[in-house]
């Protein structure tokens, strides 16, 4: 696929179906994840891969922490997030490690890693995969990184749901662009 069409045709597939990218695949689509703009090559971003018995552990995870933080949990919004991880063969959660730099505020830090985020989409996309980014519950607050074993300093700012894409896909708008885009010359 040409690198223009890569990035007009892809799409946030909402079922995601085993199989999950291979390994070698893996390898590609972290590399082109530390490709993304990074102020002071700071290298803020780190993602976790969880696939297999590791979508048991977040489901566990996921579950514990709706239990100590959400309030009026009831046993049908359990069950959801209980099964929320299983909603595609791997699961990409995706931090940023915060530095204290005198050039680069934690935005930056966290605006790479969002640009991280849209490479792995998009690297995904061109090996014949689909990925959804969700947050929710579970992602940019100041809690759960310590129920994921992450230092304070690691902020969460969510997971890339990954497999091949099933079921179908809806319809890419065509946007207007003069209602985005100004031109000053
Ligand atoms: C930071 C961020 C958080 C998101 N969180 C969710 C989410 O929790 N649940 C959801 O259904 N979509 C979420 N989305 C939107 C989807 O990832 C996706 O972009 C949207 O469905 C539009 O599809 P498209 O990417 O194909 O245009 C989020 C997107 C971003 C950038």
């Amino acid at each position: 696929m040409n690198a223009i069409d890569n990035i007009l045709k892809r799409n946030s597939p909402r079922e995601l179906i085993a199989p999950h990218p291979t390994e070698e695949e893996m390898n590609i689509v972290f590399n082109c994840a530390l490709r993304a703009p990074d102020h002071a090559w700071l290298r803020p971003s780190r993602f976790i891969q969880v696939t297999g018995d590791g979508l048991v552990k977040l489901s566990k995870i996921f579950q514990e922490f709706a239990r100590d933080n959400i309030n009026n949990l009831n046993d049908t919004i359990l069950e959801k997030y209980r099964n929320a991880p299983f909603r595609a063969p791997m699961v990409i959660i995706l931090i940023s490690n915060i530095r204290i730099h005198p050039k680069v505020p934690e935005i930056e830090q966290m605006l790479s890693t969002a640009a991280a985020t849209q490479n792995i989409l998009l690297a995904l996309n061109a090996l014949g995969y689909g990925g959804i980014w969700r947050t929710g519950k579970f992602a940019l607050n100041e809690i759960v990184a310590k129920y994921l074993g992450l230092d304070d300093n690691q902020k969460v700012l969510g997971y890339l749901y990954v497999g091949k894409t099933s079921g179908s896909l809806k319809k890419i708008p065509q946007l207007d662009i003069s209602k985005f885009v100004q031109k000053w010359s």
